[in-house]
């Protein structure tokens, strides 16, 4: 495949945060050239000292005033959900009677789930999201029209039927055997297809029985590729209503645990109401957990402790979580995080929140190595970020030095606006116009 070259500045995040102290290790090139070839990363450096060896007929795209980071990793979010962003006035419990299941009813239509699927991938491209971890719905056909469209796109993208065989419409519940089956043959069909991964999807222990969580546990084992991803503690009346639909367990977490569901390739969105026990349980597992501010917020979850996860060593992605979320830009979900430290006395790095929505993200599914990185050999997922997007912006960058500065308040003002351009496996997929 031909060589192509992108000119502008370059950042990516080198190392977790938590692992080698407050400081954020990153890489910046001021003026850098990123050379792409077969959907990866071939060489990135100065472009001073790249352009001189570059071939005549390399076509080069400049950017004199754009920031160029890795594609944004969404670890948490629900493409059926797309629909009811913003349906307010209750908690969780109410709101998933009152909001979310009925617009999951709809999905049992293959063409609707194709519709909505599509104008759900266009939102994550416009707003510089490359990868996710996304939950559909109950019905297979959801999962189908999904990784369809994805597949289209040569998007990295991790999914996988929703199990639910209780505490929710009829219409919405399959059994343990028909969830175990439904998922067996999507496994079959769509997992490694491309660059398309299956993720085992018990909705939450209060929707699934034991029965049907023995059986998500027996799918991991008999394909050990696949993902694991749910719902975990996110709010105290949630917590304590599964508390008493599993007595015998010893908690929240232990439900899931005592089905082989805690492990390296596990994913845990909120996690906010957890003993601290449960959380080194979580971290030596080597499981992730998805930290969704502004859906923690707009439920009134709770706050997310991202400094404990920290000092336990748990791996820890964001999540938009639409449609509880407010926004699918990772930048206003940073920004929403942001302000979630401060409630709890700490304030987030900017390289440390841009290594959340990239680097982090990709460890948190462990896919790094393969996406979150600037760095060669990586899949060329990046985004074009305009410096001067809004009026805003561009006056408020000419008060900023540093580049953390500029980085924190493009990541407290910046939103679907600023991204300038979406590249995906070395393909642009979104164009912003103007
Ligand atoms: N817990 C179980 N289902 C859901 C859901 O759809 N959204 C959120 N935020 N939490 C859940
Ligand atoms: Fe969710």
């Amino acid at each position: 495949d031909q060589l192509h070259a992108y000119r502008a500045a370059l950042l990516y995040s080198l190392d977790d945060p938590a692992s080698v102290g407050v400081a954020a290790s990153y890489r910046h090139l001021e003026d850098g050239l990123l050379l792409v070839a077969d959907g990866r990363i071939r060489a990135l450096g100065p472009a001073a000292e790249l352009l001189p060896g570059l071939a005549p007929t390399v076509a080069v795209r400049h950017w004199p005033d754009a920031l160029i980071t890795p594609g944004f990793i969404d670890t948490h979010i629900h493409y059926p959900q797309t629909g009811i962003v913003g349906a307010g006035g209750e908690q969780l419990l109410d709101w998933l009677s009152r909001h979310t299941y009925p617009t999951e009813l709809r999905f049992a239509d293959r063409d609707y789930a194709e519709q909505v699927a599509r104008f759900f991938i266009g939102e994550l491209l416009r707003n510089g999201t490359t990868s996710a971890l996304v939950f559909p719905t109950v019905h297979p056909e959801s999962v189908d029209a999904f990784f369809a469209v994805a597949a289209e796109l040569d998007l990295r993208m991790l999914c996988g039927k929703v199990l639910m065989d209780r505490n929710a419409p009829p219409a919405l519940c399959d059994t343990p055997a028909s969830g175990y089956e439904q998922s067996q043959a999507l496994i079959e069909r769509w997992h490694g297809k491309g660059r398309l991964g299956y993720a085992v999807t018990p909705r939450f222990a209060g929707s699934c029985s034991d029965e049907q969580l023995h059986l998500a546990g027996r799918l991991l084992r008999e394909h050990p590729g696949v993902h694991l991803h749910t719902h975990l503690a996110e709010n105290r009346r949630e917590v304590s209503w599964v508390r008493s639909l599993f007595p015998e367990r010893s908690s929240y977490l232990d439900v899931y645990a005592h089905h082989g569901l805690v492990g390296p390739r596990s994913l845990f969105a909120h996690a906010i109401h957890l003993g601290e026990q449960d959380c080194r349980q979580l971290a030596a597992s080597g499981a992730a957990v998805a930290f969704c501010p502004t859906s923690n917020l707009f439920l009134g979850s709770g706050l997310f402790d991202l400094g404990r996860a920290e000092r336990l060593g748990l791996k820890v992605g964001i999540g938009s979580d639409i449609g509880a979320g407010t926004s699918f830009s990772l930048l206003q979900t940073l920004n929403e995080a942001y302000k979630v430290e401060q409630l709890q006395g700490r304030s987030l790095d900017p390289f440390k929140a841009l290594y959340l929505a990239t680097l982090g993200g990709a460890r948190a599914l462990g896919l790094d190595g393969r996406i979150g990185s600037l760095a060669p050999g990586h899949e060329a997922d990046f985004v074009v970020l305009d410096w001067n997007a809004t009026p805003l912006l561009q006056f408020r960058l000419q008060q900023a030095q540093s580049l953390a500065e500029r980085l924190a308040v493009l990541l407290t003002l910046g939103d679907d606006r600023v991204v300038q351009e979406t590249f995906v496996a070395g393909v642009s997929r979104h164009r912003r116009e103007g």
